[in-house]
């Protein structure tokens, strides 16, 4: 009988999961000190969302900062200092022109490497995973940087409790390299989708051409990240739900072979609600929001290191990550984890990395 977790011998070219970087910014944020604040209570947003603190960037750090950080723990987790390509994946970029990858990949020492950003909002890690994959199957790279980072912090309305208790700042990076499909760590196929029917979900209204365009003068209100919660969390569910269930179906893996499920950080009752619908069993679903609050396009490196911290992702399990976010946009993809060493920064929890 063959071995569920094993695959079985496989030749075709894939990318492959060599180096795992993550980073926090020093200052963590309570649900009480929010509580002090604002118009809330650390029950409300414990209950509601999950969340018991998350990590603010202090004023002066940007993306770009927090995205080094994490680019050069994932190269020293894979050993490696060249990339042929850096893909970062942010809905807080530091400049709304240029992209902030190029001056991350000139921080970081790459040389002229290509270096773009990547804009889906919270599903941008998986957008930028499938981007990644997409150039080294191309012959475009052999071996991509792919971050994701955010400082939502500097776009929340902080007279806004929808918003403000939800999210945190942070950033995670992994190393992608060509190989095989039947390696551990190899991404084994993608599901990707958009729904724009419903871009109002999540926005940022102002800033960009559609209100300049207008002659509408600038409007600091309207530069705040707005979202309708009821709405989101209805999507959310079902979003990711539907695209893992058309993954799984590809890939021939039944729900409850999967043995780690790694959904996007929003909400730990979205995370029961998927793994549900999937016939996963609610233990197997990674939750670190808790710790780190919704991270948006960082949330996945940041719950996949913490959990190989915790021992909670070994080498073999099988492996399902899906987001959702504003959009709307949706991925999906899996892999068998593989044995690396994560290289993970966080303030307030040892740190589990040996050179
Ligand atoms: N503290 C205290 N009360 C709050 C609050 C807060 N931070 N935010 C909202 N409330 C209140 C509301 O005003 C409302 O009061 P009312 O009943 O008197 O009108 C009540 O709590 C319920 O609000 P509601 O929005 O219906 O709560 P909810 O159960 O839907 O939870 C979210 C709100 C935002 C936590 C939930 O909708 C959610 O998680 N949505 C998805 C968000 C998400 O994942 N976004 C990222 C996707 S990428």
């Amino acid at each position: 009988m063959t071995d569920p977790h094993r695959p079985e011998a496989d030749a075709r070219p894939a990318a492959v999961l060599r180096g795992l970087g993550t980073f926090l910014p020093p200052r963590v944020v309570t649900n009480h000190e929010l509580s002090e604040r604002m118009d809330t209570s650390d029950e409300w947003i414990r209950t509601r969302t999950g969340i018991r603190e998350r990590y603010w960037v202090e004023p002066g750090t940007a993306t770009g900062d927090l995205a080094v950080e994490a680019g050069a723990r994932a190269l020293k987790s894979a050993g490696v200092d060249t990339v042929d390509a850096v893909v970062l994946a942010t809905t807080t970029p530091d400049h709304p022109c240029p992209a902030t990858a190029p001056w991350v990949a000139a921080r970081l020492g790459l040389g002229r490497v290509p270096a773009y950003d990547i804009a889906a909002v919270c599903a941008g890690f998986v957008y930028a995973l499938a981007n990644a994959a997409g150039l080294i199957l191309a012959g475009v790279a052999d071996r991509v940087l792919v971050i994701g980072a955010e400082t939502y912090s500097s776009i929340l309305d902080p007279a806004d409790r929808n918003t403000a208790v939800i999210f945190g700042d942070g950033a995670g990076a992994v190393v992608l390299e060509a190989g095989r499909a039947d390696e551990p760590g190899a991404l084994l196929g993608f599901d990707l989708g958009s729904d724009g029917g419903q871009h109002d979900l999540i926005a940022i209204p102002g800033g960009g051409s559609r209100q300049r365009s207008g002659g509408n003068p600038p409007d600091p209100a309207g530069s705040y990240f707005t979202m309708q919660g009821k709405r989101v969390f209805v999507q959310a569910v079902t979003s990711m739900g539907g695209s893992s269930r058309a993954l799984l179906e590809r890939l021939g893996w039944a729900g409850d072979t999967v043995d780690r499920l790694v959904g996007h950080q929003a909400n730990v009752r979205i995370l029961h609600a998927v793994a549900d619908d999937l016939g996963i069993d609610r233990e197997r679903a990674i939750v670190n929001l808790d710790r780190v609050g919704n991270t948006s396009a960082a949330s996945i490196p940041l719950a996949l290191a913490d959990a190989a911290a915790a021992g909670d992702l070994r080498p073999g399990e099988r492996v399902l990550l899906t987001a959702f976010g504003g959009g709307l946009a949706w991925g999906s993809t899996a892999l068998v984890w593989p044995d690396i060493n994560p290289n993970r920064h966080h303030p307030t929890r040892p740190e589990r990395w040996t050179p």
